[in-house]
């Protein structure tokens, strides 16, 4: 049997298993090894669309492709994890539009040729050990690596923060997620040890190191969530409308991250949802600055009571909570060494990002499990993630 690596009990291939499939389905040697991480959002949620701040990480788990050049005029994907296999055009890649997790291929793909990149026959073979809809990433994880590959392959190069750019214009235009630049600057840009403080309007980054008596517990609650629902393009909207509102007042008023903390008053004439959706991203981008504080001072009981904060709010004001992310938040804050907890990523299902004492971690996720078992009769699944560098692309040595 060939040599795999066991995480949180799922077997994850290794380089040797991609190359020996990539042989097998398509006659083809590696040239390439791309690892692509996920993130995930310390706190500064549903802030990045609204020109606000955010404090996501890279982690330890990755979307993997082993990735050759080919004769004929293909992009041939295939995904273990889906166990499927797709061809397309090189000078046509969005047509037809094909299942979910090929869509982020083809978007990435005919962002590549429109900033007149020639795109070159490949095979490729995607895994990784991501659950999709989990709230990690795993959709911006294999935009990049995609883009890595199909760059590599055509040997054409772009800064990490140009291929996040295209990966997120990809993700709005093709797959009509409306979403914010965070997730695919992280994956791009991570550092080991660090969180990275983005501010969405400017694109700086700051990279914040973490304590290391800390450590990040991922809760998954096995509830799925398609983030092309239309729920997350409402909340967009609503922002806007808010925004378009508010500009009436006070018309230098941009985006929600020009309301500072002090001037909420501003938002009371707004309607109903729209107060609360506002008031969100407002108090958000203070809990963002105040956790990059406390972390600075090594206090993470702070940053615990931040999250608990920002949970609430993004509970009770932006309306993305569902039952099953409740019961692992509750479950999470009582277990022994919790320092706080909230839904991390777009809501609607996926994960739990728990701050937990480095030294109580076992006890932590036993109690948790349990905990949240018995509140939902569902097994969660837990991940101690440990913050990762961002995408990169290894030449295998295979001749060329
Ligand atoms: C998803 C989007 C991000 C961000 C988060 C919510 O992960 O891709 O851009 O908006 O939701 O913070």
């Amino acid at each position: 049997m060939s040599p795999a690596i066991l995480l949180n009990g799922s077997p994850v291939s290794g380089w040797a298993d991609l190359d020996r499939e990539l042989s097998d389905r398509f006659v083809a040697t590696a040239r390439y090894h791309v690892r692509a991480p996920g993130r995930v959002n310390l706190i500064g949620e549903h802030t990045d669309y609204n020109e606000g701040f955010v404090l996501p990480v890279a982690i330890d788990r990755a979307v993997r492709l082993a990735a050759a050049p080919t004769a004929d005029p293909l992009l041939r994907f295939r995904s273990r994890q889906f166990d499927e296999e797709v061809a397309l055009p090189v000078d046509r890649p969005e047509e037809p539009r094909l299942p979910q997790w090929t869509r982020y291929i083809q978007g990435v793909a005919g962002q590549l040729l429109r900033a007149g990149v020639t795109l070159r026959g490949t095979a490729a073979v995607v895994d990784g050990d991501l659950p999709p809809g989990a709230g990690l990433s795993s959709s911006a994880a294999l935009e990049v690596a995609a883009a890595l590959a199909l760059l590599a392959i055509a040997g054409a190069t772009l800064a990490p923060r140009q291929v996040a750019a295209l990966a997120q214009r990809a993700e709005v235009e093709f797959v009509g997620v409306r979403c914010g630049i965070m997730d695919q600057l992280t994956v791009a840009l991570g550092r080991p040890g660090h969180a990275l403080l983005i501010d969405c309007r400017s694109l700086e980054i700051s990279y914040i190191p973490l304590p290391p008596t800390l450590a990040l517990v991922v809760c998954d609650t096995g509830v799925r969530r398609a983030l092309g629902e239309s729920a997350y393009n409402d909340r967009r909207r609503e922002c806007e409308v808010a925004v378009h509102r508010l500009r009436r007042v006070r018309p230098q008023i941009r985006a929600l991250r020009d309301v500072g903390p002090e001037e909420s008053s501003l938002l009371d004439d707004l309607p109903q949802p729209l107060r609360r959706r506002a008031r969100h991203v407002v108090t958000e981008n203070q809990r963002v600055r105040d956790a990059v504080e406390a972390l600075r001072r090594g206090d993470g009981v702070a940053v615990g009571r931040l999250l608990n904060a920002s949970h609430a709010s993004l509970r009770d004001d932006y309306a993305v909570s569902v039952p099953a992310l409740e019961a692992m938040v509750e479950a999470a804050m009582a277990a022994p060494g919790a320092l706080g907890a909230r839904l991390t990523g777009a809501g609607f299902g996926g994960a739990v990002l728990a701050l937990v004492e480095r030294d109580a971690t076992g006890v932590f996720v036993e109690w948790t499990r349990t905990a949240y078992q018995t509140a939902t009769g569902r097994e969660g699944a837990f991940r101690v993630c440990a913050a990762s560098g961002g995408a990169e692309v290894e030449l295998t040595g295979a001749p060329g």
